[in-house]
């Protein structure tokens, strides 16, 4: 490239830039800021060479963008949660490092060489398959989220957790290479009449479940790696079942067997580990897709505005595990009048979807709100109406909009509108 048209260049991004400014995008005059006029320490010196860090973590100033535990949410951390920093991030890819991790008998340390995965049950031939067996299958890449059926659970009954990492945190989102469970099942020769799989992992918990057949054979992928890397070891590495648009229970980890089956496993660890109470005092049963929700992640409690009046960019993540989001509306006054947020791009099925609402804000009090719809037409409930039907005993499966208090000192608390 000349001289020439890298300044056209350069030229054209200024005035780019400068169009933004008069849209009202929050920029100063460039005098009098010595950040931007005089030399720094950061220009004067050199900085690290090439091998300082040969696999890199985020940059000291970012520590604050962690996965967090809520202590008394549970006894031990070898049984428990914890929550994405979600308020932090943009985009949709999770980074493995602080996506949340659920476990019921703490992450187990394992090398891929140690790793088997047997399938047996009402199969031709039961088979072991070893890490470097599961290589040699054609390979499938996907961008799913992942969702515990308890993310929003402390939320039933009131107002309670103080962000949308603790009231939403219990999501990831990633890209997935491995192998189709279609592939691995025709492989063994699985017995068409067969109506469920039964599947465990290699850990002392084991995180027992039965799928329907129906699924199995549909979207459920044998993973490997995830955002191009192999499994983080909480993830379940080397190892996990991809189970799209349903409950992250399911997801097994340090996948150890696939037992094909006729009718569900009965024991409690089966076919509907987690019911949900229903307001008449009655459960329901096989509740595994997770319906379309969505979250505002900033302004939020923990990302407080930090700036005046004028522009502001409202954000957030949307989800539906029944296909892809097709619209997100947000509301500043807790639901009375709704605006049309921009997806950052066109909603992926069961992946995470970001939208963006830059708008002006006048420095009043706002009750933010979002309100996602998906392709099945499907609309995210109001707290009041979920409560209608699942009463306030409920723990799992809560998609219903969040609203956020955010004040004119830009700070922003949880809270329920009626
Ligand atoms: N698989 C095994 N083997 N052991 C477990 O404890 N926890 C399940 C599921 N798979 C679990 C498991 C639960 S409840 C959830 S929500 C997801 O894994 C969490 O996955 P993550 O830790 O990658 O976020
Ligand atoms: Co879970």
């Amino acid at each position: 490239m000349s001289d020439n048209t890298t300044r056209r260049g350069l030229l054209k991004g200024g005035l780019a830039a400068g169009a933004g400014l008069a849209m009202g995008g929050g920029a100063a005059r460039a005098e009098g800021d010595p950040l931007i006029t005089e030399v720094q320490p950061w220009a004067s010196g050199l900085g690290d060479g090439v091998d300082a860090t040969p696999y890199g973590l985020p940059i000291e100033y970012e520590a604050d963008v962690i996965r967090r535990n809520v202590p008394w949410l549970t006894a031990d951390t070898i049984s428990s949660i914890n929550f994405t920093p979600i308020h932090a991030l943009d985009g949709t890819i999770t980074p493995q490092g602080c996506a949340f991790e659920r476990h019921h008998s703490g992450a187990i340390e394992m090398r891929k060489e140690d790793y088997r995965l047997m399938i047996n049950g009402m199969v031709e031939t039961p088979l072991v398959f070893t890490y470097a067996d599961l290589e040699r299958f054609p390979r499938e890449n996907r961008v799913y989220f992942l969702e515990c059926a308890a993310n929003t659970g402390m939320e039933w009954a009131g107002a309670q957790l103080n962000g949308a990492q603790f009231t939403h945190g219990m999501i990831h989102n990633m890209e997935y290479s491995g192998v189709s469970l279609r592939t691995l099942l025709e492989e063994a020769g699985y017995d068409t009449s067969a109506t469920w799989i039964y599947v465990e992992g290699h850990d002392a918990s084991s995180n027992g479940r039965s799928i329907p057949m129906e699924k199995a054979l549909d979207d459920v992928l044998v993973a490997f790696k995830a955002n191009g890397e192999a499994l983080r070891m909480e993830h379940g590495y080397p190892v996990r079942l991809v189970v799209p648009g349903w409950e992250g229970n399911m997801w097994v980890k340090w996948l150890r067997r696939i037992e094909v089956r006729q009718g569900p496993v009965e024991s409690r660890e089966e076919t509907s580990k987690y019911t949900d109470t229903l307001a008449d005092g009655t459960s329901r049963k096989w509740t595994w897709v997770m319906d379309a929700k969505s979250i505002i992640t900033s302004p939020s409690p923990q990302s407080p505005i930090t700036h005046g009046p004028g522009p502001l960019v409202i954000t957030g993540l949307a989800w539906s595990g029944r296909g892809a989001i097709t619209r997100v509306d947000v509301s500043k006054d807790g639901g009375k009048s709704w605006e049309t947020a921009r997806l950052a791009k066109p909603g992926e099925t069961k992946a995470l979807t970001r939208f963006y609402l830059d708008t002006d804000w006048d420095g009043g009090e706002m009750l933010l709100q979002a309100r996602a719809m998906d392709e099945t037409g499907y609309v995210q409930p109001t707290k009041q109406q979920l409560r209608e039907i699942r009463g306030e005993n409920s723990i799992y499966h809560n998609n219903c909009i969040q609203t956020w208090w955010v004040q004119p000192n830009g700070e922003a608390e949880n809270v329920e509108v009626s």
